[in-house]
């Protein structure tokens, strides 16, 4: 199989030739273009139509690092049921109008209240998924986030997304570490600080096992069995090589994935604790966001350090399936805060109407993590986009639906629960 795909990647690698257009040409290009668009929104006009593209699209073991919870997913489910609870009562006869989304945050303007959430180890999932959801941020103003064991190096995506990145940080053991990885990021562009706290350990992540998801990619035969499975993902990966943590790969001597595995465990688990957010504090001169914080108490100790918010999430159910449904303590914890300090929400949001919910609710902007990587692992170059329009456009609609010119009049519109 793999002679083929070879094959493939040799003739449609091959140089293309400079053609001149005229412009009828380039005007039923453009329209053709216009018709794709069209019909990738008839397609998949939503997140589970992304998401049953992608399980088809992608081996079995890299859709199950990809799509699932932890234990036996209670909490995927709690996550899903808490947004299903949120409605409102629609303020009708309002004419016609077109919704404001825009959402400032630290400075900085977004077009829309939402943005990608940093996933590790992408290039399982899709190769490239980094540069192509970081020039999609950038195209529609929003932001992403950059993961520290993400598959590409900061200084690669930093300028793609052209001022709306933000760097994550999974707090390394070693203060020259951190002090490097911190340097690279804000010298590559990036603005915002997310410092993940709810890993203080790795996770059971049962399906996952089952699966066989293991760092480095070990390829058995029942493995290489899924990849024959799936040749768009087999081609595009033996085009773009195997996944690397790129951003990592200077801390060691061998660049060996084997050594990676060993040097995560030992360098980035449990290191976190006040005293370590302070000492952070000091070295980043930008806004920082405490992420995967679920209790009040918490968010307000952030807030006492100097810290700037929090992210509210459950890191999308993966970590502890006994915690609550990030949804429900969002309220209690915007409230313990009050508004100057930031709190930002994700886990399980899944369409335009959870982002109203989740803003409804106090959250200052929306983050998600899956569904844009269901978009990239579905369609490929195409998916960053898609994804973000799908969640832009049924935003809109449902602002509307519920007579919402601005974004602050949504808390007003809630029922009560
Ligand atoms: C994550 N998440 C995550 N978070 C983080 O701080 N650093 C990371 O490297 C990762 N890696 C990661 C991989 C994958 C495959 C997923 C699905 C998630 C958590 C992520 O940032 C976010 O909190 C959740 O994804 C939000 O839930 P939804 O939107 O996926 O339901």
């Amino acid at each position: 199989m793999f002679r083929i795909i070879a094959l493939a990647t040799e003739i449609t690698g091959s140089q293309t030739p400079v053609i001149k257009y005229n412009q009828q040409q380039v005007n039923t290009a453009r329209s053709g273009t216009n018709n794709m668009k069209q019909g990738l929104h008839t397609r998949y006009p939503g997140i589970s139509d992304l998401a049953e593209k992608a399980k088809k699209r992608i081996p079995h073991f890299a859709w199950e690092y990809l799509d699932s919870g932890t234990g036996i997913e209670d909490g995927v489910q709690r996550n899903r049921d808490a947004f299903s609870d949120v409605t409102f009562t629609p303020n009708y006869m309002q004419g016609r109008f077109e919704p404001d989304t825009a959402t400032s945050l630290f400075g900085t303007e977004y077009a829309l209240p939402f943005g990608v959430a940093p996933v590790g180890l992408t290039g399982l999932m899709w190769p490239e998924a980094e540069k192509i959801l970081a020039s999609a941020a950038a195209k529609y103003r929003i932001p992403y986030s950059l993961s520290t064991v993400a598959t590409e190096a900061p200084e690669t995506v930093g300028p793609l997304a052209d001022g709306m990145s933000w760097f994550q940080l999974y707090p390394p053991h070693q203060d020259s570490l951190r002090q490097d990885l911190l340097k690279r990021a804000k010298d590559s562009g990036f603005t915002t600080l997310l410092v993940t706290a709810d890993v203080p350990v790795g996770s059971t992540r049962e399906r996952q096992r089952r699966a066989g998801v293991t760092v480095p990619p070990k390829l058995t035969p029942r493995m290489l069995y899924h990849v024959a499975l799936r040749p768009a993902w087999a081609l595009a990966t033996l085009r773009y090589g195997q996944p690397k943590f790129r951003g990592l790969e200077k801390y060691l001597d061998s660049k060996d994935m084997q050594h990676m595995n060993a040097f995560m465990a030992k360098e980035l688990a449990g290191t976190l604790d006040w005293d370590y957010m302070k000492t952070v504090r000091k070295e980043w001169d930008g806004p920082i966001l405490l992420k995967g914080i679920l209790s009040a108490e918490q968010a307000q100790h952030a807030a006492e350090i100097g810290l700037d918010g929090v992210v509210v999430s459950n890191h999308g159910a993966r970590q502890c399936d006994g915690v609550p449904a990030a949804l429900d303590v969002l309220p209690e914890i915007k409230q313990a805060v009050g508004d100057d300090f930031k709190v930002i929400f994700d886990s399980g949001v899944r369409t335009g109407l959870d982002i109203i919910r989740a803003l409804a609710l106090g959250a200052d902007f929306v983050l998600l993590g899956r569904p844009f990587m269901y978009g990239v692992a579905a369609l490929g170059e195409a998916g960053g986009t898609h994804t973000i329009e799908i969640l832009r456009d049924d935003l809109k609609n449902n602002m509307i639906q519920l007579g919402c010119r601005q974004l602050v009049e949504l808390p007003a519109r809630l029922r009560a629960r």
